[in-house]
């Protein structure tokens, strides 16, 4: 598939996510929920993003079978809680970021205190999306695996606190939860495929935070969204701040081919599927 023909089948994705995740939140505890401390929640929501986590379980759930009211919810659990992931990785006391899908981060607008509670809310909020979608207790097991210690929140303690390999750190902070969102569909009907692409997915979750780490060198902040120059700024082991750009293109470049020639089989429904290893890299946000 032409990096444009992905290109446009994405955005078709996003705005099917779009379009259903309001009603879904708005018939959630939310709607139960201080009128104020919901628009604190909802603001890091509503500025957006690219939704590439719902994007690959809806494409994924398709593929398995899975009802798509069912997949909606799942879908927007996974984006509920990468986005807390945001409004916390943004506060003062972590990364320190002003800017976030192209507006003042969540603590900016609201203040520490409300972030850190809209942050809490919001992954609280994704766990009642999985409860809410009736999944089986394996795949609710493997989402909050996938979030926390072990997972996302164990990569952001080993981010701040070093230690490890720049491998393990981006395994588990982006890793995990991309990882997730190709996954668990698959754990969810218990195909005999979900080992596979679950590997397949935390490779692509490495290639996605390598992207990342690029644009944060290369990017600006009109095209990201964020502030890029953060990592060199901040001292943060990246594959950029270690190697240099050439190698690291190199190394991303490598990993594409692998996930390309591996998605032949393990995705042979969805052109789509196959050709996301170079949507990722290609991107420019
Ligand atoms: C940014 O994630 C943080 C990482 C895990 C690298 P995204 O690049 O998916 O951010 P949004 O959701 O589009 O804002
Ligand atoms: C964050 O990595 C990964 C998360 C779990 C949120 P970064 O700190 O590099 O993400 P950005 O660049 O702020 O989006
Ligand atoms: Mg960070
Ligand atoms: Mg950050
Ligand atoms: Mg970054």
């Amino acid at each position: 598939m032409q990096l444009a023909e992905i290109q446009q089948e994405f955005r078709e994705r996003q705005s099917s996510f779009e379009a259903a995740y309001p009603e879904l939140l708005a018939t959630s505890s939310l709607s139960r929920t201080p009128p104020g401390f919901r628009d604190a929640i909802l603001y890091a929501m509503k500025a957006g993003g690219k939704r590439v986590r719902p994007v690959l379980l809806l494409e994924t759930a398709t593929l398995c079978g899975i009802e798509p009211s069912k997949a909606m919810l799942m879908a927007l659990g996974l984006e509920l809680l990468h986005t807390y992931s945001l409004v916390h990785d943004d506060l003062p006391t972590m990364d320190n970021d002003d800017l976030r899908r192209g507006k003042p981060t969540t603590h900016k607008v609201y203040g520490e205190d409300i972030g850190i509670l809209a942050g809490d809310a919001l992954q609280t909020l994704a766990f009642e999306m999985f409860a809410r979608a009736g999944v089986h207790s394996h795949t609710l097991l493997a989402f909050a695996e996938s979030a926390g210690p072990c997972g996302m929140a164990g990569g952001q303690y080993l981010d701040i606190k070093g230690g490890a390999t720049l491998r393990d750190i981006q395994e588990r902070k982006t890793g995990r939860l991309i990882e997730s969102s190709l996954a668990l569909a698959y754990i969810e009907i218990d195909s005999p495929k979900k080992d596979k692409v679950a590997s397949w997915g935390k490779l692509l979750g490495i290639l996605f935070q390598i992207k990342d780490d690029i644009l944060d060198a290369s990017g600006t902040a009109e095209e990201l969204g964020k502030t890029p120059g953060k990592d060199v700024r901040d001292q943060k082991v990246t594959w950029v701040t270690q190697w240099g750009m050439e190698r690291t293109r190199r190394k991303a470049e490598s990993i594409v081919r692998r996930l390309s020639n591996a998605a032949v089989s393990i995705f042979s429904g969805s052109a789509f599927l196959q050709s996301l290893p170079s949507f990722i890299y290609y991107r420019r946000q």
